[in-house]
């Protein structure tokens, strides 16, 4: 690496401007991919994201979850022990682990579905938007965190109106198709799936291919404006080219929506991820950027997993 400074540089420019060194790199720089701006609201006096990058857009990254001790356990077993992290909108937060080490307890807590097994205890607190998730009201709050599961589960009723099921659900006057058209086009739109259904909105859901199901479930919790979207293994059951336009899907949704996705690809998750949280048996090992914890990982256990040596 070395300094080199040019004519303009050795003094003002013409424009009066302070020289700028300019550092020439011997190899590749790694690109930094975003300003983290963590917090609600705008920092006064700051306008913009405060940093641009090489190759990539800002994005204005907020925290909307902030996950605090949590300990689930069933019974005798423990779950998920002591984890503590957050959830952004900007970004996508992979979590990866082996089989059985609580990828799907820590993302059911999140909207409290853990709550509804009966053998289940949770411990610590979970936040949204600075709001203490336990004294939420439940419909509420799974409103706000949507969840999507590995094999998706449209209604079996037409495209259009599993798209507007929340919206209908929502309030004591049950608002007319004319009101919801906008709103379940925008939301078939942000999912992707427009382009396939316009014209058979009115077919039934269930006559989908699996992957266009899975992103009407999308649309379904996009159209009742959620803050995050809890994703478990979306892919899973799904071909490689849908599996791509999910993924193009979600990164296209993190800008508005913080998403979470389980998932045991790790080359899914190195494609779509801005962080990534490692579980193991219960622990959350690691935790931090997806280059970090793909190509730097600082725990040993990390390393074997990311490598391929168990899973
Ligand atoms: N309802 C339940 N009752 C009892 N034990 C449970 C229950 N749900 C999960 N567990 C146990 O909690 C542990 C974590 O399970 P969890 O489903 O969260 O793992 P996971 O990481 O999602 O695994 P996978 O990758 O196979 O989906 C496992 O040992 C599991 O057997
Ligand atoms: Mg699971």
């Amino acid at each position: 690496m070395g300094i080199e400074t040019t004519d303009d540089e050795r003094g003002l420019s013409e424009a009066g401007v302070p020289p700028v060194r300019r550092i020439v790199v011997d190899g590749e720089t790694p690109p930094v991919r975003v300003a983290h701006r963590i917090g609600n609201g705008a920092s006064p006096g700051l306008d913009e994201p405060f940093a641009v990058e090489q190759d990539f857009e800002a994005v204005w990254v907020e925290e909307r979850m902030r996950i605090e001790s949590l300990g689930v356990r069933f019974g005798q077993k423990e779950a998920v022990k002591d984890v503590s992290l957050q959830v952004n909108s900007g970004e996508v937060l992979a979590l990866i682990g082996p089989s059985g080490c609580g990828k799907t307890t820590l993302l059911r807590s999140l909207n409290k579905l853990v709550d509804l097994t009966p053998t289940a205890i949770r411990s610590g607190r979970i936040l949204l938007d600075d709001e203490d998730t336990a004294y939420m009201d439940d419909t509420l709050l799974r409103k706000k965190v949507g969840m999507l599961f590995q094999q998706p589960n449209p209604f079996p009723m037409t495209i259009f109106d599993n798209v507007a099921y929340g919206l209908r659900e929502r309030g004591s006057k049950r608002p007319g198709k004319k009101a919801l058209e906008p709103i379940v086009v925008d939301a078939l739109e942000r999912a992707g799936l427009w382009d396939e259904v316009s014209d058979n909105l009115n077919h039934p859901a269930l006559s989908l291919s699996g992957g266009q199901q899975q992103r009407l479930c999308i649309a379904r919790s996009l159209a009742v404006r959620p803050e995050v979207l809890l994703l478990d293994e979306p892919c899973s059951a799904l071909d490689p080219i849908s599996t791509a336009i999910i993924e193009d899907t979600i990164v296209n949704l993190k800008d508005e929506i913080a998403i979470v996705i389980v998932t045991h690809n790790l080359q899914q998750a190195e494609r779509i991820a801005d962080k990534v949280a490692f579980m193991y048996l219960g622990d959350l090992v690691e935790y931090g950027p997806a280059t970090q914890v793909f190509n730097a990982p600082m725990a040993e256990r990390t390393k074997d997993y990311v490598r391929g040596d168990f899973g």
